[in-house]
């Protein structure tokens, strides 16, 4: 009891306040503290958290190995321009079909060449042209050096993707 009645008097001394006052703005600090203290979530337990709320199904994962579809025609290639995010994004080179998913961001909706998935933009590439009717596999009537530029394309797609098949008339 002594003890007790020592450490109110050492509270009143140091603080200038009421053991009663001093003990009630101490639990208010308190729970000031734990409130601020939720309002920030450590990065790791967010992303956790977030993560599991995610429904897995609901966004498209991309297969890890691309699919390989054979002998397919223009019309068939079109399906997979993007606007069906089950499939996997492809375009052809000089009648080559590569799995260009990887490439999304270049390709798929909204992408800067998204004009070119699901087409053989063998035209477009050695024109370097993004008119609409350069979007064709016709190769016919372009100059040594055009050729040149579309050989370079296909060398760097041969190198960064999968081919998965080839066009038919
Ligand atoms: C203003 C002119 C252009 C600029 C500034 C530009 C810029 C770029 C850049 C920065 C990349 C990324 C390169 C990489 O990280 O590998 C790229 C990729 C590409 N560009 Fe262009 N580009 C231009 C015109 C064109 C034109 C005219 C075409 C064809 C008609 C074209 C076709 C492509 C293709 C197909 C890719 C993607 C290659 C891949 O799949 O990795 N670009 N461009």
């Amino acid at each position: 009891m002594a003890l007790y009645s020592t450490a109110m008097e050492a509270v009143e001394a140091y603080t200038g306040l009421s053991p009663m006052a001093f003990f009630t703005i101490l639990a208010m600090m308190v729970v000031t503290y734990r409130i601020v203290c939720t309002m920030f979530v450590h990065p790791e337990d967010h992303s956790t958290s977030a993560s599991k709320a995610v429904d897995p199904s609901a966004s498209f994962q991309p297969p890890a190995e691309p699919v390989q579809l054979g002998d397919v025609t223009e019309e068939q290639l079109r399906a997979y321009d993007g606007s069906d995010p089950t499939k996997p994004l492809l375009m052809a080179i000089k009648g080559q079909i590569y799995d260009v998913s990887r490439g999304r961001m270049f390709y798929g909706p909204g992408g800067p060449y998204a004009m070119f998935a699901g087409r053989d933009a063998s035209r477009a590439l050695a024109l370097m042209s993004f008119d609409p009717k350069d979007l064709t596999g016709n190769i016919e009537g372009l100059s040594e050096s055009e050729l040149e530029v579309l050989q370079d394309w296909e060398y760097k797609f041969m190198e960064k993707y999968v081919k998965v098949g080839q066009l038919i008339p």
